[in-house]
C-alpha cells in the first residue's frame, strides 16, 4: 500500500518543494493550506507530476487545532512547514518596536500554539512522525560558537526578547514546545534549519516573496541591496532542503538538522551573481573588511545522505532558470 503524508504549508516555499519531493518518491500526499479553494495556489501544486493521483489538497488553520484532522487521516508523517516568520502585531506595529509583554503575545506565542495545536491533532490521529520546519534564527546562543553544531547552536529566547528579535525568539520557543510535546507523547520529532533559500520554484508568487536577492537583479534589473552589505548568509536550494526533510523521515532521524551550504560574504555572493547579469545592476561595492562568516559543522546535516549542491551552483542553476522567464 502506498504510504500517504501529510504536508502543512503546502502553498509554501517549503512545503510546496516538500511535496513536489514526495511525489516524485511515490508517496500520497494529503497538503494543507488555509484556503485550498485558492486556485491561484492549487493549479501549480495540482500540475506537479503525479499529483493528479496522488496529491490531495485541504483547508486547515492552525489557529484551528480540528481543522487538521481530515488531513492527518491515515497519514504516516507530518511535515510541518506552515509558521512562516511574523513581522508585524497585528495593528502594524513591526516587530522589533514592539514591547516585551506584546513581542510575547502577538509574534512568539502565537507560533508556539500553532504549532501544538497542529501536534495536537497529529496525536490525536495516531501520527507518530514529526519533520518540523524552524529557521537559522533559533540557532545564535548569547556568547557565541566558533563553530556551530546543532547541538551547541541553541538560541536563548529571553535574551533575544530583550533585544526585540521576537521574529527570531519565536523559532526557538516554537522547537522547546514541539520537543517536550513529542517527548511526552512519544512522537518522533526532526527539525530543519534553513535560512535563504532559492530554486526553480513551483508557485510563481514566490519568486517574488522569496527570491528578491536574484530575482530582482535579473527581472527589474535593480538589486536588492543598494549596498553590498557587510555580513555574510547562508543559502540553499530549496530542492536540497526537501530532500534532506524526505531522507530524515525515510532514515528514522530525529533531532536538529542544519539545512543550509556554508555561510558566505555577501561581496562573495555577488560576485557570483555578478557572472549571469551586467555589472550595472549590482550594488554599490562594499568597503572595507567583511565580517568573518558564520562556520557550521555540517556531521548531521550530511548524516541524513543528501547530495547538497552549494551556494555557487544554486546562483548559476536559479540565475539561467529566472532568464528563462519560467512563468512567462
Ligand atoms: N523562505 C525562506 O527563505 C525561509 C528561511 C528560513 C526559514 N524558513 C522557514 O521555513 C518555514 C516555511 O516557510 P516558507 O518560506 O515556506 O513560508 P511561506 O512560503 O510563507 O508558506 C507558508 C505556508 O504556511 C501556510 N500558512 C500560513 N499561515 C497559516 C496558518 N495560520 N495556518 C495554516 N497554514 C498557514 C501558507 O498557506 P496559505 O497562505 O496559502 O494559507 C503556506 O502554505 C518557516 O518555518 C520559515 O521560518 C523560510
Amino acid at each position: 500500500m502506498t504510504t500517504t503524508v501529510t504536508v502543512a504549508g503546502a502553498s509554501g516555499l517549503v512545503g510546496s518543494n516538500i511535496i513536489r519531493e514526495a511525489l516524485e518518491r511515490g508517496y500520497k500526499v494529503n497538503g494543507t493550506m488555509r484556503d485550498a479553494q485558492d486556485t491561484e495556489k492549487t493549479k501549480w501544486l495540482m500540475a506537479l507530476p503525479g499529483a493528479a493521483e496522488r496529491l490531495k489538497l485541504f483547508s486547515a488553520d492552525a489557529r484551528d487545532s480540528n481543522s487538521f484532522g481530515p488531513a492527518l487521516e491515515g497519514a504516516d508523517a507530518i511535515f510541518i512547514a506552515c509558521f512562516p516568520p511574523i513581522y508585524f502585531a497585528s495593528d502594524g506595529t513591526p516587530a522589533r518596536e514592539l514591547d516585551r509583554e506584546r513581542g510575547y503575545q502577538e509574534i512568539v506565542a502565537p507560533v508556539r500554539d500553532g504549532c501544538l495545536n497542529v501536534l495536537e491533532a497529529t496525536k490525536r490521529a495516531g501520527v507518530k512522525h514529526v519533520m518540523l520546519c524552524s529557521s537559522t534564527s533559533s540557532t545564535n546562543p548569547p556568547e557565541g560558537v566558533a563553530v556551530k553544531t546543532e547541538t551547541n547552536a541553541i538560541s536563548d529566547a529571553e535574551f533575544q526578547m530583550a533585544e526585540k528579535k521576537f521574529t527570531s525568539a519565536e523559532k526557538i520557543v516554537m522547537e522547546t514546545a514541539a520537543r517536550d510535546f513529542c517527548v511526552r507523547h512519544n512522537m518522533r520529532l526532526a527539525i530543519f534549519l534553513p535560512t535563504m533559500m532559492l530554486g526553480q520554484v513551483i508557485l510563481p508568487q514566490h519568486i517574488r516573496e522569496h527570491q528578491g536577492f536574484l530575482a530582482r537583479p535579473i527581472l527589474e534589473g535593480k538589486a536588492n541591496h543598494e549596498r553590498v552589505p557587510k555580513g555574510s548568509m547562508s543559502l540553499a536550494h530549496v530542492g536540497d532542503v526537501a530532500k534532506l526533510f524526505l531522507n530524515a523521515y525515510e532514515t528514522g532521524a530525529a533531532g536538529r538538522f542544519f539545512a543550509v551550504y556554508d555561510s558566505l560574504p555577501w561581496r562573495e555572493l555577488y560576485s557570483e551573481l555578478a557572472k549571469h547579469i551586467p555589472a550595472s545592476v549590482l550594488p554599490a561595492p562594499f568597503e572595507g573588511d567583511p565580517e568573518e562568516p558564520t562556520r557550521f559543522d555540517f556531521t548531521r546535516r550530511d548524516s541524513l545522505g543528501v547530495e547538497m549542491r552549494d551556494s555557487e551552483t544554486t546562483i548559476a542553476e536559479v540565475s539561467e532558470w529566472l532568464k528563462s522567464r519560467p512563468f512567462g
